[in-house]
């Protein structure tokens, strides 16, 4: 399946993540229903780019990104609720929410599984990131996977999202 692209809708599946001790359910419904939100995908929790590159990055912009009208900041990757727990409680992150794709559903849903066997992990996301308004993907930032199953790491950067809520916020204020 290819990848989704700008217009269309995300897919509706339900993540289990882990409250309180127990399973609780959280659907697309819960995450995008009526809210604009950035989500950033990436292959693996604890992995090098992910955890030295990606999220901090994201970490730490996600207060000015939120001051362009985006109400969260949402990782994603095909790990389950513990392990992804486990990364945000190592890299002491507070500004950005964790969403286990454990199932790989939304992956799927996405056009965006990729087989990551060469590293011994089976199927994970590609990295991207995107603007998600209302549940409809309004901009997608989608890194190409290289021959040998690696990725570049060029366009789904913090930086990228943020210049581009930028310039949505700079043409918004020249036109009024
Ligand atoms: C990384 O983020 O550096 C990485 C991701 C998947 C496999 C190997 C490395």
């Amino acid at each position: 399946m290819p990848p989704l692209t700008e217009g269309q809708r995300v897919p509706e599946v339900t993540f289990r993540v882990r409250r309180d001790g127990d399973w609780v359910d959280l659907t697309s419904h819960d995450l995008f229903d009526g809210r604009t939100v950035v989500l950033f995908a990436l292959p693996g929790a604890f992995t090098p780019t992910c955890s030295v590159k990606h999220l901090p990055r994201f970490n730490q912009l996600a207060p000015a990104i939120r001051v362009h009208g985006v109400d969260e900041v949402l990782c994603l990757s095909v790990n389950d609720a513990f392990v992804m727990d486990a990364w945000r409680e190592a890299q002491g992150v507070s500004e950005v929410r964790f969403i286990p794709d454990g199932n790989g559903d939304f992956t799927r849903g996405m056009g965006m599984l990729i087989d990551k066997r060469a590293n011994g992990f089976g199927e994970r996301s590609r990295r991207y990131a995107m603007l998600v308004r209302d549940g409809v993907i309004d901009k997608l930032f989608a890194e190409d996977p290289r021959p040998d199953g690696t990725e570049t790491y060029c366009v789904s950067d913090a930086d990228t999202m943020l210049a581009h809520l930028a310039s949505l916020s700079h043409k918004g204020s020249t036109t009024d």
